[in-house]
């Protein structure tokens, strides 16, 4: 298995009005019939299997001696040279599937897929989250779909939705949280906006996913019900709402099977209770047999050294998958991509990209993403700090992005960060986007003497800090795919060099350019922190407008941060083994484990709930430069649920609040279950309703099999910016299903 994998990988090393209006217009399924039933059997098999995009012979550089035999091969021809191709068959119109990753932007892994090629990359999905502006993400979907097309992309493997079940999980920057309801509207929402440009998107990775060690091996345990109610509701939600051509399967097993071949994700729960009429792919390298999957609802082996669907001819051909399996395997690509309107509308490369409206969405993802966690008055930086002194970060150069498959080379250049790297390691450094928060802050006040020290003498930082009106240390801590990260702290001596020169200077805000959250032992010795995340290619303009206060942060957190490791339902990653680390997880060699959910459901803010237990910062915080007055709190029961708030900015400044409305059923924990972004002016007053997703309302009765909304009282709590959330009320509702 790893073997075939690390090959790969070396190798590659709501519908928008005017999408839905194409699927109806288009008829996808009469079209998609003519097609398929025009093909030959041999024709249908080939749409099944997707070759890597990506030769290594093309690089034209001498290969290390760990690259297998098969991958010293050229870009198979008509490919773009990323991570996934399939053939057109030109015979009946179907055109080549051309696949990029992913959701930050159209990636090119470590820079060298596609020598020179550059893109507009978006910050953290965790930063989209963040936002809590399901419009934006549409938004940040469109603008990525249209890249991706114009550089002759039809699938883009975007809409990572796991749920955030482990703080250290490398990957959590390209997912979105630990709530069903925000992270399966965020990405439904993108998928949304990538598929109204007529090129398909996945969801992914289905599911369970949820920490990187093991990832190929590991075997996911819960029960049926706890997965509906979380990582399976959020894919449910994200489906919903974005009606996504493909559905990834992940790697990891659940509960004992291989999610490629598991027939209760994929035929029971995926084709069948949610008549998902798209197709499964395999992620890359997670399949394992080829009648099983093809059975259990897998439709398409993604690349791998010893595909399984090599066989399949000779399957059908004796009996073990029916030529009726196989063509509608094939009638569900052919009728995704006439539904998002990828054959009417067909990609090429070298058309139009507005690099200024695109750059212009990945600012406005940072600046609504950033989450400003703590601030005793340093923020935003006052007229009379004139002499500002900014320390580490490679904050005079650039900011951070995620590592991995994901990873995108920004327009406008990029350095990488090969500290403590070696090999295939040094390959995939961590890259850092040339956009200079530094240069930025320099722009917005051009009347403070502003001057960068690297951070790499805590004593010398600090003697600097001592001479400044203030003091803003940037920390980075780099996460990549394949890895979860060795401690929950910062790396580098990064909060010694917080400590020290909060120590010297109490007017310290610190800025954390992080894909996660991370342990703060410096946060009583300075005044702010801003959560940045990655915050994408824009990302030295965003900070420094939220720091100067030109825009005032609206970021809430869609992930808790806990205190300590030991307060988590797994204070050990499960498999972790410090010294059996590696990027993507190459030449990591694990057996089999178990990862057990023992918080079911209960994932996050939920799993402190039950533990009452008081994290370091609540999901659902978040501060800005203003204040806000809830009044006359009420809230609505019988069929539905909602809650009506007068909401009043008390501050001086104009600001937007994030309400959350969380509801609590009979005997279970809290959920979220809406919210509204609400900006108002100083002084300026308006009454809020936020009606609760009936999907949250429900619970799911495995015996019954089926979703119930049972009778009786429900708790309703408004969440406030501080995380804080009060008990509105408790309202009865009526039995019903969902
Ligand atoms: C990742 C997927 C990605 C695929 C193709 C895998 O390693 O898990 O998210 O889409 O590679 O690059």
């Amino acid at each position: 298995m790893l073997k075939r994998f690390v090959g790969i990988l070396l190798m590659t090393s709501t519908l928008t009005t005017a999408g839905a209006a194409l699927a109806q217009a288009s008829d996808p399924d009469a079209r998609a019939k003519a097609m398929v039933d025009a093909m030959t059997l041999d024709e249908q098999i080939g749409l099944l299997r997707t070759q890597a995009g990506f030769g290594l012979l093309s690089l034209g550089v001498p290969l290390p001696p760990s690259v297998p035999e098969s991958m010293r091969k050229a870009t198979p021809p008509g490919a773009l040279g990323s991570a996934g191709y399939v053939p057109a068959v030109e015979r009946v119109g179907m055109p080549a599937q051309q696949m990029s990753d992913a959701s930050l932007g159209v990636a090119n892994l470590g820079g060298f897929l596609r020598r020179g090629d550059e893109a507009t990359s978006l910050p953290a999905t965790l930063a989209l989250a963040a936002t809590f502006d399901p419009d934006l993400a549409q938004a940040a979907g469109d603008m990525l779909g249209a890249e991706a097309h114009a550089k002759g992309f039809n699938i883009q493997l975007a809409g990572g939705v796991n749920l955030t079940r482990e703080p250290r999980n490398g990957r959590n920057f390209e997912y979105a949280g630990e709530d069903p309801l925000l992270a399966g509207s965020i990405v439904g929402a993108q998928v949304a906006g990538i598929q109204g440009r007529h090129v398909v998107s996945t969801v992914k990775h289905f599911a369970l996913n949820a920490q990187e060690t093991g990832r190929f091996v590991h075997d996911a345990q819960i029960d049926e019900a706890a997965l509906r109610e979380s990582d399976l509701l959020a894919f449910e939600i994200a489906i919903q709402r974005g009606q996504p051509g493909s559905v990834m399967c992940a790697y990891n097993r659940i509960n004992g099977t291989y999610a490629c071949e598991n027939n209760f994700l994929l035929g029971k729960v995926l084709k069948g209770d949610w008549k998902y009429l798209g197709w499964v792919m395999s992620d890359w390298g997670a399949s394992h047999s080829l009648a099983p999957s093809l059975k259990a609802g897998l439709d398409q082996e993604s690349p791998q050294d010893d595909p399984y669907f090599g066989d399949l001819k000779d399957a059908v051909a004796k009996g073990e998958v029916s030529a009726e399996r196989v063509r509608e395997a094939a009638f569900r690509i052919v009728r995704s991509f006439y539904a998002v309107g990828v054959i009417d509308d067909p990609a090429k490369p070298g058309g139009p990209i507005d690099k200024n409206a695109h750059a212009a969405v990945a600012e406005k993802v940072a600046l609504q993403g950033m989450v400003l966690l703590k601030n005793d008055g340093v923020l935003p930086l006052a007229a009379k700090a004139k002499k500002i002194v900014v320390i580490g970060g490679f904050a005079d150069k650039g900011i951070l992005s995620g590592g991995g498959s994901s990873q995108v080379m920004p327009y406008g250049g990029h350095f990488m960060d090969r500290r403590g790297r070696e090999g295939i390691a040094a390959i995939l450094s961590p890259v850092y986007g040339l956009s200079s928060p530094v240069e930025a802050l320099k722009a917005l006040r051009p009347d403070a003497d502003i001057t960068f020290d690297d951070g790499s003498d805590p004593a010398r930082a600090a003697a600097l800090a001592k001479t400044a009106d203030v003091a803003i240390v940037f920390a980075t801590r780099p996460e990549e795919e394949g890895v979860d990260a060795i401690s929950p702290s910062l790396p580098f001596g990064q909060d010694e060099l917080i400590a020290a020169v909060g120590a010297a200077n109490p007017q310290t805000a610190v800025v954390l350019e992080t894909g996660n959250p991370i342990l703060m032992p410096w946060l009583p010795k300075v005044s702010a922190v801003l959560q940045a995340w990655y915050p994408g290619q824009r990302g030295g303009p965003a900070i420094a407008k939220i720091l100067t206060g030109e825009v005032s942060p609206s970021g809430r957190l869609p992930m808790t941060f806990p205190a300590s490791m030991a307060q988590l339902p797994r204070p050990e990653i499960p498999g972790f083994d410090p010294k059996n680390r590696s990027p993507l997880g190459l030449g990591a060699k694990v057996a089999p484990f178990a990862v057990p959910f023992t918080e079911g459901a209960d994932v996050g803010y939920r799993w402190f709930e039950k533990k009452a237990d008081k994290p370091l910062f609540a999901f659902g915080h978040g501060l800005t430069y203003t204040r806000f007055g809830y009044a006359k709190l009420a809230a609505k029961g019988g069929e539905g649920l909602s809650a009506t708030f007068t909401l009043t900015n008390t501050g001086q400044r104009e600001g937007t609040e994030v309400a959350q409305l969380y509801v609590a059923p009979p005997g279970r924990t809290h959920r979220l279950a809406g919210w509204a972004r609400v900006t108002l002016k100083p002084g300026e007053s308006r009454q809020v309703t936020i009606t609760a997703d009936p999907r949250l309302l429900a619970s799911y009765d495995a015996k019954a099999g089926a979703w119930r909304c049972a009778a009786g009282s429900y708790d309703v709590y408004v969440g406030k910016a501080a995380g804080s959330r009060d008990l509105v009320a408790k309202v009865s509702l009526t039995e019903g299903a969902r």
